[in-house]
């Protein structure tokens, strides 16, 4: 029997129009341009600030864009993955309101929780979804409204997020493309560094909660900041080797858009020129499990098929990662 791989056959992106400027910001809370340009890389972050519009709103926007330029039938989708840790709701999933809104018939639909490593998780849970035979077409969506949870007096954390989705197609090919590798790992010790303290189940939302700002993001971003760099660099590190890859004939490193300093570092740890890493955090800030796919969507046009792509991220949880990729067509034919 012919072995089936997972392939990425077309990209799709949203990001609000509501465009956040350090400039703003520095209105709002203690901070600058120039504090946050050298020390995150975000020059500026997109807001979804329509009243009652959520993530599956961004969710809805990629897909659609997606479904187009793939030229998909509904009725040909298997399952939709919905990476995200701003869901619409608590229940039911982000996943299945976007299934309604695509009008999906044939599908079943979940979300993922990976924090910022979710987009990963789901590429490595579609491609192995492909490879068992049992689905032809999978639907994986990066999606993050982090606006909902950020704490706009807290200059700590407020300069770093944005809103924004991607979503990918993933299809079977006999072709020796697609999703080659994972490396995924978690280390639960990530808890008391990278959280929101109430609204689970442990501690439900009451009007103490809400007094004391517990339904928003929290961060030691210094704890944080030392394990996403050795995490990322190690794991990616990892995957080369074991694939033979190096500065040479690696074509593409997508790097978790958290701060440019970790992107750095993690390409110098490859000694990979930065001419070959995907950057868009100066535009759209850290847009959590949007990331990785709004990269491809900010790059597709200068992908090629058969270029070598590893792709890294590192969350919440801990959860971090590595995969790597044989893209499947010629970008600049889209
Ligand atoms: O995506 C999920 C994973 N998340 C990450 O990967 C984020 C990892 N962490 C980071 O990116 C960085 O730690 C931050 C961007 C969050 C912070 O940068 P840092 O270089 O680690 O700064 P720091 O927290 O050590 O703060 C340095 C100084 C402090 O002042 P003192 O104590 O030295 O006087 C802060 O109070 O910078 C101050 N500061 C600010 N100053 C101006 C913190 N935030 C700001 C600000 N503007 N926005």
């Amino acid at each position: 029997m012919e072995k089936i791989n997972a392939v990425i056959t077309g990209v799709g992106g949203y990001i609000p129009d509501y465009v956040l400027t350090n400039e703003e910001l520095s209105r709002m809370v203690d901070t600058n341009d120039e504090w946050i340009m050298t020390r995150i890389g975000v020059k500026e972050r997109r807001i979804l600030n329509e009243e009652g519009l959520g993530t599956s709103y961004l969710a809805r926007k990629a897909a659609k864009q997606l479904m187009q330029k793939t030229d998909s039938d509904p009725e040909s989708i298997d399952c939709v993955i919905v990476a995200t840790t701003t869901p619409d709701y608590h229940f039911p999933s982000t996943a299945s309101i976007l299934c309604d809104k695509l009008g999906l018939k044939n599908a079943y639909a979940f979300d993922l929780q990976a924090a910022c490593s979710g987009f990963l998780y789901a590429m490595e849970t579609a491609a192995s979804m492909i490879q068992s035979g049992r689905h032809k077409k999978v639907i994986i969506v990066g999606a993050d409204k982090m606006s909902s949870m950020v704490n706009y007096s807290d200059r700590a954390t407020c300069p770093i997020f944005g809103d924004g989705a991607a979503a990918c197609m993933v299809e079977a090919t006999t072709e020796d493309y697609g999703i080659i590798d994972s490396i995924l790992r978690t280390d639960g010790k990530g808890l008391p560094f990278l959280h929101m303290k109430a609204g689970g189940s442990v501690c439900p939302p009451s009007y103490f909660t809400i007094d004391n700002k517990m339904h928003y993001l929290y961060q030691e971003g210094r704890t944080v900041f030392k394990y996403a760099v050795s995490s990322m660099s190690d794991v990616t590190e990892q995957m080369a080797k074991k694939h033979g890859l190096n500065k040479d004939n690696i074509d593409w490193i997508v790097p978790h858009q958290a701060n440019l300093r970790i992107i750095d570092a993690v390409a110098s740890r490859l000694e990979v020129p930065l001419s070959k890493v995907m950057v868009n955090i100066q535009r759209y800030g850290n847009t959590s499990a949007g990331t990785l796919p709004l990269c491809l969507w900010d790059y597709e046009k200068q992908l090629k098929k058969g270029d070598n792509l590893i792709f890294t991220a590192f969350g919440a949880g801990f959860t971090w990662g590595a995969s790597y990729v044989k893209w499947g067509y010629d970008g600049d034919k889209i």
